[in-house]
């Protein structure tokens, strides 16, 4: 980790930030096939700040990003929101997974909205605002696009209103049009959300962030503002 660290992420608590103390992450943990995946990750993320997660493939910055999420609880440390583990504040940790179409388990773009409890026009609102103006609340997710569908979970995401927002590898396989729609839809979200962009896309990711923390086997090996 370099001396120097950013205002937004450092080694020090800092009221209503994430902090994560000494988090480590073992996949079958005790068992044969154990894989430790996270070691001794240390680090605070000040609220409202806009983090990109960077870091070659394997590194384990999707593994990191169940844990900010709170889908995953540390196998060791704590990593903690409010005095209160992430693991018990999901619904207040808005998360793209990687892969979106896993996320997206409703037949409709419309019933996926209102598993959320938006409907009607406050989903045409959260639509437009993610650029997607061609695509009905009756279409089936299934015969989206995987750019389209990775808007339509952004808009979904977004339209929750989260305090904490994580987004795994948002503009991986979009074209330059519809990653700058991304970028300007992350930079339009209010300015007290916290946004951690996990890629490994350094260029692409850069302007949804302020800082950068990068992962090398599973630790981190850099923190720095952009
Ligand atoms: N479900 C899993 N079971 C066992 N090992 C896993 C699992 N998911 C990821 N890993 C391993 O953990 C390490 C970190 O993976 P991951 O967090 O997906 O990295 P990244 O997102 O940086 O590519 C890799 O060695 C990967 O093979
Ligand atoms: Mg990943």
């Amino acid at each position: 980790m370099t001396d120097a660290k950013p205002a937004a992420v450092s080694s020090m608590p800092t009221t209503g930030g994430i902090l994560l103390d000494n988090v480590g992450y073992v996949y079958d943990d005790k068992t044969p096939w154990a894989h430790q995946a996270l070691e001794n990750i240390s680090f605070t993320i000040d609220p409202g700040s806009r983090i990109l997660i960077v870091g070659e493939n394997g590194s384990g910055k999707s593994t990191l990003a169940w844990i900010l999420a709170g889908l995953y609880k540390p196998t060791i440390g704590q990593a903690i929101r409010a005095d209160k583990p992430l693991v018990e504040q999901t619904p207040n940790l808005g998360f793209l997974i990687q892969h979106t179409r896993l996320q997206l388990l409703s037949p409709t773009v419309g019933q996926e909205f209102s598993t959320f409890g938006i409907t009607g026009s406050d989903a045409q609102t959260a639509m437009r605002s993610m650029g997607i103006t061609n695509i009905h609340l009756s279409t089936r997710l299934e015969n989206l696009s995987v750019g389209q569908q990775r808007r339509v979970g952004l808009a979904v995401l977004f339209a929750r209103e989260c305090p904490v927002i994580i987004l795994d590898e948002p503009l991986a396989g979009l074209d330059r049009q519809g990653q700058t729609r991304i970028a300007e839809a992350v930079n339009a979200l209010p300015h007290q959300t916290t946004v951690v962009t996990v890629t490994h896309d350094f260029e692409a990711s850069a302007p949804l962030a302020t800082d950068a923390i990068e992962l090398t086997g599973g630790s981190v090996s850099k923190v720095w503002s952009l």
